[in-house]
């Protein structure tokens, strides 16, 4: 399972890369606006920054919502930096870029996917990942973990290669059961990744083992 930290921050970027674990990162407007970067000209530059820190996948999402649009922001996305996956949202126009992208050999994530349908649509336009918003599916009281093993299934059946890019995840919980559920990637925030560490017993048991070594070694 890859992992994937959602976010912009360059901090947390490094953080997650220097636990050794990271193998891309995802960004969205919203977390764009979070770290105060505006302006065209910056975001395309906070995307070559973040390329500099992660050897993986960064995903940037396109603004306009048209297929021309999308197709002239994804290009210059691409080329940016040989990293960059166009993050394209599940809207009838997104549908026609994702797979002209696709045959064009520029990667994609197809964002804001909330039903099996979407999901399928997006596999079959081609695109390389697919974003089922597991969180924000809980948060309106439907479940979010149903939706990544009815991908799981339907991807399966017919061996598209798209891969499931479990997002909006929240905790540890989410993590493990996307894992056991064979999601191919998951992205969250670093308290998230951080979160799959503690364990009370873990923290006893070395307490432990640190007080009997020093009685020992007096
Ligand atoms: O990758 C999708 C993500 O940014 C949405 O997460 O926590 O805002 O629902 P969240």
């Amino acid at each position: 399972m890859k992992f994937f930290i959602d976010t912009a921050n360059l901090d947390q970027i490094r953080e997650a890369e220097e636990l050794g674990v990271l193998d891309g990162v995802t960004t969205n407007p919203s977390l764009m606006a979070k770290e105060g970067i505006t302006g065209k000209n910056n975001i395309l530059k906070h995307y070559v920054d973040i390329c500099a820190i992660t050897p993986g996948d960064v995903s940037a999402e396109v603004i306009g919502t048209t297929f021309d649009q999308m197709v002239r922001e994804g290009e210059e996305l691409a080329e940016l930096h040989d990293q960059i996956v166009v993050k394209v949202p599940m809207i009838r126009d997104g549908v026609k870029a994702l797979r002209y992208f696709s045959q064009k050999g520029i990667r994609t994530n197809c964002t804001l996917v909330f039903s099996p349908g979407q999901a399928l649509l997006a596999a079959k336009a081609g695109a390389t990942y697919v974003s089922p918003f597991i969180g924000r599916l809980d948060d309106i009281s439907s479940d979010g973990l149903s939706l990544i093993a009815e991908m799981r299934e339907i991807y399966d059946n017919y061996a598209f290669e798209t891969q499931i890019l479990a997002a909006s995840v929240r905790h540890a919980m989410h993590i493990i059961e996307c894992a056991k559920l064979g999601a191919d990637v998951m992205t969250g925030p670093l308290s998230s990744i951080e979160s799959l560490l503690k364990h009370p017993l873990t923290d006893i048991g070395l307490e432990k083992f640190l007080a009997d070594y020093k009685k020992g070694n007096a």
